[in-house]
């Protein structure tokens, strides 16, 4: 039986679907969408709201964007999926061209993984597998800061923030990884990496790889950080023969500036993991890049062999938006239209710093954060938003929003003045 209107099967939805980080017995309220256009989301009654999240970092280019469904519909014609074991397509290997000729040049070497969380696995066991062909089996913990985020698997959760990733609940579960302070950087120049340095000299024997998000921790505290601490942290990985795992799955495809923000410290990783903005937001892809000596320290031992391969791995039809979505974005004026909106965050979110519920507001790129000294009621603040007319979902103390690249001026005002409005009334 079909659903007659919005409100039964919202009310199913309530019942018995999970929403990310929900209770199923007490979920947060949902709001049902129609249809998504641009960098307007249609509710079901009409209303329409400006998007502010990019559905997470992802929608770059808007929705239902006409170069991206011409090339999903396109690719439909020949075919929609292929398993990757044994056989290939024209449109996964256009996509590692591109992808090898935009990252830093020792990145040679590209596995497609089906989601961010998954491609983060896949990095943290190459370097595992890295070690071990070369005889150093006791290489296998992860070394990382405080305050990041890596995504919702059991490996990646090991190296979210303790606090945030909730590790309490998971204790004897996740694999005990080793954690240093949350980068800083002060107004000398200087920064806390020797924090990380005692921590890398104390297990160099153990540590595989330090992970880290390069420039801006997403969802573990949307904190902004130099790019002296990424040339630092380089050095010190090289210092102390660990590889350096870059997750640029939030911040890659110039959302903070730079196509890659690791570029801002003019450094290459050994391991990079890209995803979200990847296919524009259309479908779920992310891709494990790595290097030449990475590649040949896997196979040192012979075998060679790196293990995963998901059975939606390079799937055609999330390959070729991808392609689009890369050709539309550097065919567009990215690096002026990110700076614009910089420019436009700085402008209008400075003044929020007056009010008195909040602690700190952060720019960087097209991402704009204003941090409280607590943490909001979400269910509340969020209907305001939608009142508003916008889509803003704040979590914990944080209130932020990184457009898609296509907004307009107007638009984008539209998204500052709805955050002054709410919080100048907190
Ligand atoms: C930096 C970072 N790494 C990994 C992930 C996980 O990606 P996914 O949600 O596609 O599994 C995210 C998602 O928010 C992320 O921001």
């Amino acid at each position: 039986m079909p659903f007659l209107n919005s409100s039964d099967w919202l009310e199913y939805d309530k019942n018995h679907l999970w929403h990310p980080y929900t209770s199923m017995t007490d979920p947060l309220p949902t709001y049902p969408v129609e249809s998504a256009h641009g960098v307007r989301i249609k509710l079901a009654d009409g209303r329409e709201l400006i998007d502010g999240m990019s559905s997470w970092w992802a929608a770059i280019h808007g929705y239902n964007h006409p170069a991206l469904n011409a090339a999903i519909e396109q690719q439909l014609q020949s075919m929609s999926h292929i398993m990757f074991g044994g056989l290939t397509h024209l449109p996964a290997v256009n996509l590692a061209k591109k992808l090898i000729d935009i990252t830093a040049e020792p990145l040679q070497h590209v596995f497609f993984a089906d989601s961010g969380s998954v491609a983060v696995e896949v990095a943290i066991k190459m370097a595992i597998q890295y070690w071990y062909a070369q005889g150093q089996k006791n290489k296998q913990k992860l070394l990382t800061v405080r305050s990041g985020y890596h995504g919702d698997t059991l490996a990646g959760m090991s190296v979210c923030d303790p606090v945030n990733g909730m590790h309490n609940m998971f204790q004897g579960v996740l694999p005990e990884q080793i954690f240093a302070p949350h980068p800083e950087c002060y107004a000398d120049g200087s920064t806390n990496i020797e924090a990380l340095e005692k921590q890398l000299c104390r297990h160099q024997s153990e540590i595989a790889a330090v992970i880290i998000e390069p420039i801006v921790q997403g969802a573990g505290g949307m904190r902004v950080y130099c790019p002296q601490y990424l040339q630092q942290l380089r050095l010190t990985c090289d210092r102390y023969n660990v590889l350096l795992i870059l997750d640029e799955i939030a911040t890659g495809f110039a959302r903070t500036g730079t196509l890659f923000a690791y570029e801002q410290a003019d450094i290459a990783p050994d391991i990079l993991c890209i995803g979200k903005a990847l296919t524009g937001g259309y479908m779920t892809l992310a891709a494990t890049m790595t290097t030449a000596r990475v590649v040949q320290g896997i196979s040192a031992d012979g075998s060679g062999i790196l293990m995963h391969g998901p059975t939606f791995m390079a799937n055609p039809l999330a390959c070729q938006v991808a392609n689009a979505s890369i050709d539309l974005l550097l065919d567009s004026p990215w690096k002026s239209t990110i700076d614009t909106i910089e420019q436009q965050l700085k402008g209008e979110l400075a003044a929020c710093q007056e009010y008195p519920k909040v602690k700190e507001v952060r720019v960087k790129g097209a991402i704009g954060v204003v941090e409280l000294h607590e943490a909001v009621d979400m269910k509340s603040m969020q209907a305001d938003f939608v009142a508003q007319g916008v889509w803003i979902r704040p979590f914990n103390k944080l209130v932020y929003i990184m457009p898609p690249y296509i907004i307009k001026q107007n638009e984008l005002t539209r998204l500052t003045s709805s955050i002054h409005h709410i919080l100048k009334n907190l």
